[in-house]
């Protein structure tokens, strides 16, 4: 018998997985995103799903083993769930949003995965939003709050434990029974384990324990599948992997992403684990102080000798850190003078030379002055100036200064004279800026309290020591468009750093290599690399290019956002105060996340490698990979990670000797296409881009049996024709692809515009292609399965690109059938042909045949894609090109697109007739020019004008004009002025039309109006 399909390829609960991943964005405490930063991480839930939906068949597949229809029928049946709340949804009244579906295995599985709550569909029948947390039911896999819940994961567990153990006739009870006897056996070595006093004594009885529970781990892992990320990244993919009971692996070729892999995936599932000391033990280890300090804490001590601690892992990451902190404090601590519970920053300004020769005085280059700059609180620097010299009080309430840098050039409060960003830079580049500390921000009783720097602030800088080691590595040679500040004299990793930055970074890294001694304890590398996790951290959020948010009062850490850009005005966070944004409040979010994720006994085995070696499992060794790789050149990984890596190297160094040993991150054999790691030629990094994607595919179509799901987020045909390329050319095809409204926001600099909201999900298989196709037959195929994914897409509330990128994966499926697909003149239609074929397939389903000139036809898709909402210029290129032959040049002449900066939005009649007093009048208009002059004339109060027009243009019932306005009546929002025009006009129709004709008006010339 066949394989069966994976459920994946045929149905998965999409609305639900998409409403718990917007969730996932605001989620916090616990989450895996805020170990370390890494970017582009994709959302929990949509990994678990894919994850789950990937490795277990679908139900209804007649290939699909009884004993996996029975466990179904067991594990989510109404018999042994009170309530049965995997029931499908009923049909109900009145909601878009739920689907009456049928009860059956399938349907019981998606719901499973994701169900909406009974207070979801309750307010949705009342028509009433539900929050972000209530949408899904209590019961779903892939809900935030189930990823610890034992009984719900079991259930996933055992489902999956099914579907990889259905051999021949065994029968369900068996299967179940050796599931249970494993997980037993686990719990009792475990609890053997946990339970044994000391155990951090490297003794021959510990030892025989922990070896009893590793056998038992893996004699469960070797009937579980294996799963592969060869990108794992920031590691969502493998810890949901881990957490659904997998055997399961993980590659990035970054050492950073291996280090945040490691303290993600592995050592909370490893050693987040209890373990009991006895006094004297204890205190050899922590020393009286601490066990006073605790003992005094009931949780942890079950009698006056003992104490037990629930979390290993956590309460050592927190001693040792807190000594490191506490050492360094000792050494730098004098640096930062004032009240420690009190000042959380000192606020910092660059001051340069204004270059009028008469003046030349130092000028802070202040962008604005405000501090904080909320309704109901004003504060701000306010100048003062004494002949050349420039101070600034601080003061509450509004205020009309005039800010000195405008469009990036400083303008002279002292003789008005204008110094060229040009000059600033030059400055800046021969060192001849300095900085000034301006302000001081404290912790208040509600909010935040704002002052000058004391004498004492500012004359504790002359204490600095003569010699400072700034780290002296250099930021990566040609990559302008994510590290701005390289224009700004910033060479050097050192150069975002002020010099108590450094002296303090410097003293925490030397306690650091002094507080644990060095050993091949695999526990005590855990610990160090938290440490070093922790000096990211703290790293991170001080630096000379942070921010002040002056809205939230809160400090900004940089590269959030996938760049560096020069600032002129900086906050300094001071280490060792209570408040947040100090180093101690980088603690709490580590021990948080190990917290969070010590339940799972199942960790990931993490490699810091390029992914593609063939031999790295054997043939068909894995179950299924699951992955996301990188967006084409959307985000430098390499790059924005020599940041930490800078830092790592000097506390990694010994403990991960080969993963430090080169000066930077590994650049060239990163799967990006940035062109300045080629040679600067956009074609080389492409090519490179390329042959590695296929390369690493080729290598996973090798070692994997069942499937590979890929999740990937670009936009742009050509980041697609390479994956797309990838997978034909490895021998797979794609047999399933979803769309998600993951709804990630990457927001703010160029990196960030090629990314979808939406990450599109395709599942591959080894393809059995055969013969040639005809262009004209893939077409065809193509434009119906198109059509029917457009009306489903748009269905679910899918807009602009993404929707059109959404249809990629069911285009390719059905071209990568054949050997090749030929045009009628012999010639290979190529996968970048194809995509485009599949963009403009979807652009005329969206239409639905409207078939009018095409500047309307614009009008019309744009406003169903992106209704009145401001869009990049490339937006628009993009768009002309899905087969109208117009230019954007030709729109923007038209009025139809606004420009607003670099950004553009679609106008409305009154933005075109304004713009154009003969709008719609020309014999040769087009007919959104004609339905623009209907409704301004419909709003005018000379009916004789109107009646004659639409005798002229719009006197037929059919009169092609009027489908437009009925067009602009289903697409318009409603609260426009325009959507109430057009619905006037439809409702007054027929009567304008018998007016019209009746109308004793002179003929005038029909003007052509023809559809094509
Ligand atoms: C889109 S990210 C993965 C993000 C991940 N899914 C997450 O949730 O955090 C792609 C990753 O691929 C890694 N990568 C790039 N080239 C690689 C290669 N040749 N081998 C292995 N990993 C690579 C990058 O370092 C990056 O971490």
């Amino acid at each position: 018998m066949s394989e069966p399909k994976k459920l994946i390829e045929v149905a998965i609960p999409i609305k639900e997985i998409s409403a718990e991943c917007v969730r996932d964005k605001s989620i916090r405490h616990g989450h895996i995103s805020t170990l370390h930063l890494w970017w582009a991480r994709r959302p929990l839930p949509i990994c678990r799903a894919v994850v789950f939906a990937s490795l277990v068949p679908d139900p209804l597949d007649p290939s699909c083993p009884i004993q996996f229809k029975n466990a179904i029928k067991i594990i989510l049946g109404k018999e042994n769930n009170p309530n049965d709340p995997y029931k499908p949804y009923d049909d109900i009244p009145y909601t878009s949003a739920i689907d009456k579906m049928d009860d059956n295995e399938r349907n019981r599985l998606m719901m499973f995965i994701g169900k909406y709550s009974n207070k979801f569909i309750e307010n949705e029948k009342l028509g009433k939003s539900t929050s972000a947390k209530d949408q899904l039911s209590d019961f779903s896999l892939i809900k935030w709050d189930n990823k610890n819940n034992k009984e719900i994961l079991s259930k996933a567990r055992k489902l999956i434990w099914v579907a990889y153990n259905s051999k021949g006739d065994n029968s369900i009870d068996a299967i179940l029974k050796d599931y249970e006897n494993h997980i037993k056996s686990i719990e009792i070595a475990e609890n053997e384990l946990y339970n044994s006093i000391n155990r951090h004594i490297d003794s021959k009885v510990v030892k025989e324990l922990e070896n009893n529970l590793n056998v038992s781990i893996e004699s469960f892992l070797n009937k579980m599948p294996k799963v592969f990320d060869p990108f794992a990244g920031g590691g969502a993919i493998p810890l949901e992997a881990a957490r659904l009971g997998c055997n399961s692996f993980g590659n990035d070729i970054n050492p950073v992403a291996h280090i945040i892999q490691r303290g993600s995936l592995e050592f909370p599932q490893r050693f987040g684990k209890p373990i009991s000391y006895s006094k004297e033990e204890f205190i050899k280890i922590y020393g009286l102080d601490y066990w006073n300090e605790k003992s005094s804490n009931r949780e942890m001590f079950f009698d006056e000798n003992k104490i037990e601690i629930k979390n290993r892992l956590s309460f050592d990451v927190e001693f040792y850190c807190n000594k490191l902190l506490s050492n360094t404090e000792k050494r730098v601590g004098y640096l930062y003078p004032g009240n420690k519970q009190k000042a959380i920053a000192y606020y910092w300004v660059h001051e340069a030379t204004c270059k009028n020769p008469t003046c030349l005085a130092k000028v802070p280059l202040m962008r604005e002055f405000y501090l904080c700059d909320k309704p109901d609180k004003k504060i701000y620097f306010n100048p003062i100036i004494s002949g050349k010299q420039i101070s600034f009080s601080i003061e509450k309430g509004e205020h009309n200064i005039e800010d000195w840098i405008q469009r990036k050039n400083l303008k002279c409060p002292i003789c008005q004279n204008i110094t060229e960003i040009s000059e600033l830079k030059k400055q800046f580049n021969n060192r001849d800026t300095s900085i000034k500390l301006i302000g001081v921000i404290e912790e208040g009783a509600n909010s935040k309290n704002y002052r000058v720097p004391t004498t004492e602030e500012l004359n504790i800088l002359e204490k600095l020591p003569s010699e400072i080691e700034f780290p002296s590595e250099n930021l990566p040679e040609g990559n302008n468009r994510d590290l701005h500040c390289m224009g700004w004299g910033v060479k050097t990793w050192g150069d975002i750093f002020t010099k108590r930055q450094i002296v303090f970074l410097n003293s925490l890294v030397e306690e650091y290599n002094k507080l644990l001694e060095d050993n091949n304890l695999e526990y005590d590398l855990a610990l160090k690399t938290y440490l070093a996790i922790f000096i990211d951290r703290i790293a991170v959020s001080n630096t000379n290019l942070g921010g002040w948010h002056k809205g939230r009062e809160t400090l900004e850490r940089i590269m959030g956002r996938q760049a560096l850009p020069m600032v002129f005005d900086f906050p300094e966070s001071i280490p060792f105060s209570e408040s947040t944004g100090s180093a101690k409040n980088q603690l709490d979010w580590i021990i948080r996340y190990i917290e969070s994720e010590s339940a799972n006994e199942f960790y990931t085995k993490c490699n810091n490698a390029s992914s593609g070696d063939k031999y790295q499992f054997s043939p068909k060794e894995l179950a299924a990979v699951i992955t996301d790789p990188p967006y084409y050149d959307a985000i430098a990984y390499a790059d924005l990670s020599d940041f930490f890596y800078v830092w790592l190297k000097r506390t990694l160094n010994k403990v991960y000797p080969l993963n430090f040993s080169t000066p930077y991150t590994p650049k060239t054999e990163e799967c990006t296409a940035l062109r300045h790691h080629h040679n600067n030629s956009i074609n080389d990094a492409k090519i490179h881009f390329e042959n590695k994607l296929l390369q690493i595919f080729d290598a996973i179509e090798f070692q994997t049996s069942d499937i590979v799901s890929i999740m990937f987020a670009h936009q742009s045909t050509e980041a697609w024709s390479t994956l797309c390329n990838s997978i034909l050319g490895a021998r797979m095809n794609i047999t399933g692809s979803w769309a998600l409204d993951t709804e990630y926001n990457f927001t703010g600099l160029k990196a960030g515009k090629s990314f979808l909201a939406s990450s599109v999900t395709v599942s591959a298989k080894p393809s059995s292609k055969s013969g040639i196709g005809s262009y004209k037959d893939v077409k065809k195929a193509i434009e119906s399965k198109v059509a029917i994914e457009v009306d489903e897409l748009y269905r679910l509330g899918f807009r602009g690109a993404d929707l059109l990128t959404a249809c990629f994966g069911q285009a390719v499926s059905e071209f990568g059938k054949f050997n090749r697909v030929e045009k009628a003149d012999g010639s290979d239609v190529t996968v970048t042909d194809l995509l485009e074929m599949a963009r403009e397939s979807a652009f005329n389903a969206l239409l639905k045949g409207f078939d009018g000139d095409d500047f309307t036809k614009f009008y019309i898709g744009w406003l169903q894609l992106n209704s009145f909402s401001m869009s990049d210029y490339d937006d628009a290129v993009r768009f002309t090109r899905v087969g109208l032959s117009i230019e954007v040049n030709d729109i923007t002449k038209e009025n139809i697109l606004i420009q607003n900066g670099n950004k553009q939005v679609l106008a409305t009649y009154k933005d075109r007739i304004s713009r154009n007093s003969k709008l719609g009048e020309q014999k040769q208009s087009t007919l959104i020019d004609i339905s623009h002059r209907l409704m301004y004339l419909y709003n005018s109060p000379n009916r004789t004008n109107l009646l004659k027009f639409i005798e002229i243009n719009a006197s037929e019932n059919e009169s092609p004009i009027w489908r437009v306005i009925t067009s602009l009546a289903e697409l318009l929002p409603k609260d426009m002025e325009d959507y109430k025009l057009v619905v006037g006009l439809l409702t007054n129709k027929e009567q304008l039309i018998r007016e019209s004709k009746s109308s004793i008006t002179p003929k005038a010339e029909q003007s052509q109006l023809k559809f094509e």
